[in-house]
């Protein structure tokens, strides 16, 4: 390179560093590793079904059959970690869940298969009853449709410890009922379950960012919104608070979500606490990008790995998102 005239005097030139490839690497701040990526997947009853999610294009629901199929290959694309979601049929939902906690129901059957087959990738199980209940809420609801704290959580305990003797390696409470980390700690370790860990969802918001994801599960509340139980998006103070909450009643990791709209809260809680901080990419977050990729508006693969890696320097350690094989295969 031929030296630079001296046109200013400068002590300190930033430019330096960003000069060759290399140079870049070295000073590189933070790096996104396969390590960091938790995928959320979809499981629906039947045998050989492969349904792909309208607003989320390439994500499926698939069966048993094919999930593990599906799983099998991520695994061995380096990814350590699933998170399960079931879709109910109509038919066995009802007001109060009680699929949620039925030991032939659809998670635990899953959780037991994976088990069996790719015993060594981390199965996380929601715990939660808007997928289970009639009326979409995550909860049970009094007769003013109000959604109600300690009845409910007392269902989320039965539900976890049925995830747990299915073999699930952690649960991941995402309703947000005051207390239920510490109760659920309680029923796994006197059903045995001491090595079984909680993965809170501890600031969790009352997002219009959701939405893809309610039509994957079909559990878009029949009636009201979740705002008597989900943060208010305004509010950052109180996403500290939650965390606390949660990590003295014995979550294990806690987490945000959504991710993108919520990096201030991501930095916040990384510098609040001393256990691992997740975020979640939900499923908006991945439909905007699709959505604007497959209208050639933006280089999809790039603005993937910006945003992934934007949601790690905000302070996540872990990162639930539907891109994790995607990225995964990219990193390869
Ligand atoms: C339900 C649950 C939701 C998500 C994960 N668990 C939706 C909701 O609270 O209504 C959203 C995930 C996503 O949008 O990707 N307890």
């Amino acid at each position: 390179m031929s030296p630079q005239s001296n046109g200013l005097n400068l002590i300190y030139r930033p430019r330096r560093l960003r000069r060759t490839a290399a140079l870049r690497r070295m000073v590189q701040e933070t790096q996104l590793t396969v390590n960091d990526l938790i995928y959320p997947m979809f499981v629906t009853e039947g045998e050989n079904q492969k349904v792909e999610v309208a607003s989320m294009p390439g994500c499926y629901r698939f069966s048993l059959d094919l999930l593990l199929q599906e799983i099998a290959e991520v695994y061995a694309l380096g990814i350590n970690a699933i998170a399960l979601f079931p879709v109910i049929p109509e038919s066995k939902k009802d007001e109060t869940g009680s699929e949620s906690y039925n030991p032939e129901g659809l998670v635990q059957r899953t959780v037991a298969a994976i088990e069996q087959q790719t015993p060594d990738i981390t199965v996380i199980t929601d715990v939660a009853l808007d997928p289970f209940t009639s009326h979409g809420h995550d909860g049970l609801l009094d007769e003013d449709g109000y959604v109600m704290n300690d009845e409910t959580v007392e269902v989320l305990a039965k539900m976890s410890v049925s995830q747990a003797q299915a073999g699930a390696d952690m649960v991941a409470p995402s309703d947000m009922m005051d207390g239920r980390i510490g109760a659920i700690r309680e029923a796994l370790d006197a059903a045995g379950f001491t090595h079984v860990g909680i993965l809170a969802y501890s600031a969790k918001y009352a997002s219009a960012y959701y939405g893809p994801f309610r039509d994957a599960l079909d559990s878009a509340p029949k009636s009201g919104d979740k705002k008597t139980y989900q943060m208010d998006p305004a509010n950052s103070i109180e996403a500290v608070k939650e965390v606390e909450l949660d990590v003295d009643e014995g979550a294990d990791i806690v987490m945000v979500k959504p991710a993108l709209p919520y990096l201030d809260i991501i930095a916040k809680v990384r510098e609040a606490t001393d256990v691992p901080v997740a975020a979640y990419n939900v499923s908006g977050e991945y439909a905007m990008i699709k959505a604007a990729g497959q209208n050639g508006w933006i280089d999809e693969k790039k603005v993937i790995l910006e945003t992934l890696l934007s949601i790690k320097r905000a302070g996540a350690d872990l990162i639930l998102t539907y891109f994790a094989k995607e990225v995964a295969l990219m990193l390869k």
